[in-house]
Protein backbone atom coordinates (compact mmCIF):
# COMPACT_ATOMS: atom_id res chain seq x y z
CA UNK A 1 0.00 0.00 0.00
CA UNK A 2 1.74 3.18 -0.85
CA UNK A 3 1.81 5.39 1.97
CA UNK A 4 -0.58 8.24 1.18
CA UNK A 5 -0.68 12.29 2.55
CA UNK A 6 -3.30 11.22 4.76
CA UNK A 7 -1.78 8.72 6.63
CA UNK A 8 1.47 11.06 7.08
CA UNK A 9 -0.29 13.69 8.06
CA UNK A 10 -2.27 11.53 10.82
CA UNK A 11 1.16 9.79 11.85
CA UNK A 12 2.22 13.18 12.50
CA UNK A 13 -0.34 14.24 14.61
CA UNK A 14 -1.06 10.47 16.34
CA UNK A 15 0.62 12.40 19.41
CA UNK A 16 -1.58 15.50 19.40
CA UNK A 17 -4.91 13.98 18.11
CA UNK A 18 -6.79 12.75 21.15
CA UNK A 19 -6.03 16.54 22.68
CA UNK A 20 -6.78 18.35 19.65
CA UNK A 21 -10.11 16.55 18.15
CA UNK A 22 -11.49 14.03 20.27
CA UNK A 23 -12.30 16.68 23.40
CA UNK A 24 -15.05 17.99 21.03
CA UNK A 25 -16.51 14.95 19.22
CA UNK A 26 -16.38 13.05 23.06
CA UNK A 27 -19.92 13.69 24.10
CA UNK A 28 -21.55 12.75 20.81
CA UNK A 29 -20.39 9.05 20.53
CA UNK A 30 -22.48 7.18 23.45
CA UNK A 31 -25.65 6.26 21.45
CA UNK A 32 -23.99 5.75 17.86
CA UNK A 33 -22.70 1.70 18.63
CA UNK A 34 -25.51 0.97 20.54
CA UNK A 35 -26.73 -2.49 19.47
CA UNK A 36 -24.37 -3.52 17.73
CA UNK A 37 -23.51 -7.42 17.48
CA UNK A 38 -21.84 -10.40 15.18
CA UNK A 39 -18.66 -9.48 13.16
CA UNK A 40 -18.52 -5.47 12.93
CA UNK A 41 -15.42 -3.21 11.59
CA UNK A 42 -14.35 -0.16 12.13
CA UNK A 43 -12.79 1.58 9.35
CA UNK A 44 -10.55 4.77 10.66
CA UNK A 45 -10.37 3.70 14.18
CA UNK A 46 -7.57 6.70 14.86
CA UNK A 47 -6.46 6.47 18.45
CA UNK A 48 -9.41 4.41 19.20
CA UNK A 49 -11.51 6.57 21.06
CA UNK A 50 -15.15 4.76 20.23
CA UNK A 51 -13.87 1.16 22.21
CA UNK A 52 -14.83 1.86 25.20
CA UNK A 53 -18.79 2.34 23.71
CA UNK A 54 -18.59 -0.36 22.08
CA UNK A 55 -21.08 -3.60 23.30
CA UNK A 56 -19.01 -6.75 24.71
CA UNK A 57 -20.34 -9.79 22.91
CA UNK A 58 -19.16 -8.97 19.29
CA UNK A 59 -16.00 -9.29 17.17
CA UNK A 60 -14.37 -6.14 16.50
CA UNK A 61 -12.18 -5.83 13.61
CA UNK A 62 -10.62 -1.92 12.90
CA UNK A 63 -8.76 -0.47 10.28
CA UNK A 64 -6.56 3.07 9.75
CA UNK A 65 -4.54 3.72 7.22
CA UNK A 66 -1.80 5.40 10.02
CA UNK A 67 0.46 3.30 11.44
CA UNK A 68 0.85 5.31 14.22
CA UNK A 69 -2.70 6.13 14.83
CA UNK A 70 -3.30 2.48 15.06
CA UNK A 71 0.30 1.76 17.11
CA UNK A 72 -2.24 4.20 19.70
CA UNK A 73 -5.25 2.46 19.14
CA UNK A 74 -3.53 -0.75 19.50
CA UNK A 75 -2.60 0.54 23.28
CA UNK A 76 -6.34 1.21 24.11
CA UNK A 77 -7.16 -1.98 23.33
CA UNK A 78 -4.85 -3.22 25.71
CA UNK A 79 -6.14 -0.50 28.72
CA UNK A 80 -9.44 -1.64 28.11
CA UNK A 81 -8.46 -5.45 28.24
CA UNK A 82 -10.19 -5.83 24.54
CA UNK A 83 -9.25 -8.17 22.31
CA UNK A 84 -9.40 -6.32 18.73
CA UNK A 85 -8.62 -7.05 15.28
CA UNK A 86 -6.84 -4.31 14.46
CA UNK A 87 -5.03 -3.86 10.87
CA UNK A 88 -3.04 -1.20 8.56
CA UNK A 89 -5.54 -0.91 5.65
CA UNK A 90 -6.83 1.55 3.24
CA UNK A 91 -10.55 1.68 3.33
CA UNK A 92 -10.61 2.40 -0.60
CA UNK A 93 -8.99 -0.92 -1.02
CA UNK A 94 -9.68 -3.80 1.66
CA UNK A 95 -8.32 -7.30 1.59
CA UNK A 96 -11.49 -8.84 3.54
CA UNK A 97 -14.00 -11.03 1.49
CA UNK A 98 -17.16 -9.86 0.30
CA UNK A 99 -19.88 -9.64 2.73
CA UNK A 100 -17.63 -10.25 5.83
CA UNK A 101 -19.38 -7.98 8.28
CA UNK A 102 -22.57 -7.42 9.89
CA UNK A 103 -22.02 -3.77 10.69
CA UNK A 104 -19.69 -1.29 10.13
CA UNK A 105 -18.35 1.90 11.38
CA UNK A 106 -17.06 5.53 10.84
CA UNK A 107 -16.36 8.44 13.08
CA UNK A 108 -14.80 11.57 11.42
CA UNK A 109 -13.38 9.01 8.68
CA UNK A 110 -14.50 10.55 5.28
CA UNK A 111 -13.04 13.99 5.50
CA UNK A 112 -10.12 12.49 4.97
CA UNK A 113 -10.90 9.45 2.69
CA UNK A 114 -9.21 10.89 -0.71
CA UNK A 115 -11.94 9.28 -2.63
CA UNK A 116 -14.93 8.41 -0.58
CA UNK A 117 -16.85 6.96 -3.28
CA UNK A 118 -14.38 4.44 -3.53
CA UNK A 119 -14.07 3.92 0.33
CA UNK A 120 -18.07 3.51 0.36
CA UNK A 121 -18.04 1.25 -2.49
CA UNK A 122 -16.02 -1.07 0.05
CA UNK A 123 -17.88 -0.57 2.84
CA UNK A 124 -21.16 -1.42 0.58
CA UNK A 125 -19.04 -4.98 -0.39
CA UNK A 126 -17.66 -6.30 2.50
CA UNK A 127 -21.06 -5.59 4.76
CA UNK A 128 -23.36 -8.31 4.53
CA UNK A 129 -26.95 -7.73 2.53
CA UNK A 130 -29.17 -5.54 4.79
CA UNK A 131 -25.92 -5.26 6.83
CA UNK A 132 -26.06 -1.25 8.61
CA UNK A 133 -23.11 1.11 8.20
CA UNK A 134 -23.11 3.61 11.45
CA UNK A 135 -21.69 6.93 10.85
CA UNK A 136 -20.46 10.41 12.91
CA UNK A 137 -18.86 12.40 10.06
CA UNK A 138 -18.73 16.20 9.30
CA UNK A 139 -20.62 16.91 6.09
CA UNK A 140 -21.25 19.91 3.58
CA UNK A 141 -24.07 21.67 5.34
CA UNK A 142 -27.48 21.52 3.73
CA UNK A 143 -28.22 25.40 4.30
CA UNK A 144 -27.25 27.11 0.87
CA UNK A 145 -25.25 30.17 2.36
CA UNK A 146 -23.25 27.94 4.70
CA UNK A 147 -22.45 25.14 1.87
CA UNK A 148 -21.34 28.03 -0.17
CA UNK A 149 -18.87 29.17 2.65
CA UNK A 150 -17.46 25.59 3.12
CA UNK A 151 -17.36 25.00 -1.11
CA UNK A 152 -15.61 28.52 -0.97
CA UNK A 153 -13.19 27.79 2.46
CA UNK A 154 -12.20 24.27 1.54
CA UNK A 155 -9.27 24.70 -0.57
CA UNK A 156 -7.50 26.29 2.68
CA UNK A 157 -8.95 23.66 5.04
CA UNK A 158 -7.45 20.82 3.29
CA UNK A 159 -3.83 22.72 3.27
CA UNK A 160 -4.07 22.59 7.05
CA UNK A 161 -6.32 18.91 7.25
CA UNK A 162 -9.33 17.74 6.19
CA UNK A 163 -12.18 18.53 3.48
CA UNK A 164 -15.24 20.25 4.87
CA UNK A 165 -17.68 20.28 1.96
CA UNK A 166 -18.01 16.37 1.56
CA UNK A 167 -21.40 15.40 0.43
CA UNK A 168 -21.58 12.41 2.46
CA UNK A 169 -25.60 11.27 2.32
CA UNK A 170 -25.61 11.86 -1.53
CA UNK A 171 -22.53 9.44 -1.83
CA UNK A 172 -23.96 6.90 0.74
CA UNK A 173 -27.13 6.67 -1.81
CA UNK A 174 -24.58 6.61 -5.14
CA UNK A 175 -22.61 3.35 -3.28
CA UNK A 176 -25.83 1.43 -3.05
CA UNK A 177 -26.46 2.43 0.98
CA UNK A 178 -29.98 3.21 1.77
CA UNK A 179 -29.95 5.86 4.54
CA UNK A 180 -32.58 4.69 7.18
CA UNK A 181 -31.47 7.33 9.78
CA UNK A 182 -29.90 11.20 9.88
CA UNK A 183 -29.66 12.98 12.78
CA UNK A 184 -28.07 16.42 12.80
CA UNK A 185 -26.12 18.26 15.45
CA UNK A 186 -25.64 22.07 14.90
CA UNK A 187 -26.13 23.61 11.58
CA UNK A 188 -27.01 20.65 9.85
CA UNK A 189 -22.92 19.55 9.84
CA UNK A 190 -22.10 17.29 11.85
CA UNK A 191 -25.01 14.14 11.26
CA UNK A 192 -24.97 10.57 12.71
CA UNK A 193 -26.42 8.19 9.86
CA UNK A 194 -27.42 4.74 9.56
CA UNK A 195 -27.35 3.21 6.53
CA UNK A 196 -28.05 -0.14 5.12
CA UNK A 197 -26.38 -2.39 2.70
CA UNK A 198 -29.51 -2.61 0.15
CA UNK A 199 -26.74 -3.76 -2.92
CA UNK A 200 -27.24 -7.69 -3.76
CA UNK A 201 -24.72 -9.87 -4.10
CA UNK A 202 -23.31 -10.47 -7.61
C1 LIG B 1 -10.18 12.43 12.28
S1 LIG B 1 -9.50 10.84 12.52
C2 LIG B 1 -10.85 9.97 13.29
C3 LIG B 1 -10.36 8.85 14.19
C4 LIG B 1 -11.47 8.09 14.92
N1 LIG B 1 -12.38 7.46 14.00
C5 LIG B 1 -12.22 9.01 15.84
O1 LIG B 1 -13.45 9.09 15.75
O2 LIG B 1 -11.57 9.61 16.73
C6 LIG B 1 -9.52 10.15 10.88
C7 LIG B 1 -8.86 8.78 10.83
O3 LIG B 1 -9.17 8.16 9.57
C8 LIG B 1 -7.99 7.55 9.08
N2 LIG B 1 -8.10 7.45 7.62
C9 LIG B 1 -8.15 8.45 6.71
N3 LIG B 1 -8.22 7.95 5.46
C10 LIG B 1 -8.25 6.61 5.58
C11 LIG B 1 -8.31 5.54 4.65
N4 LIG B 1 -8.35 5.77 3.33
N5 LIG B 1 -8.31 4.28 5.11
C12 LIG B 1 -8.23 4.01 6.45
N6 LIG B 1 -8.15 4.99 7.39
C13 LIG B 1 -8.17 6.27 6.97
C14 LIG B 1 -6.88 8.50 9.53
O4 LIG B 1 -5.61 7.88 9.52
C15 LIG B 1 -7.35 8.86 10.94
O5 LIG B 1 -6.88 7.95 11.91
Amino acid sequence: MARSNVARRYDRIAWLYDFMVDRFFSNLRPGLLDGLEGEVLEIGVGTGNNFPFYPHDLHLTGIDISSKMLSRALLRAHELGRDIDLRLMDVEEMSFPDRSFDYVVSSLVFCSVEDPMQGLREVSRVLRENGELRMLEHVRSARPWLGSTMDFLNPVARLIGDNINRRTLLTLEEAGLEILSNESQGSEILKKIRARNVTTQP
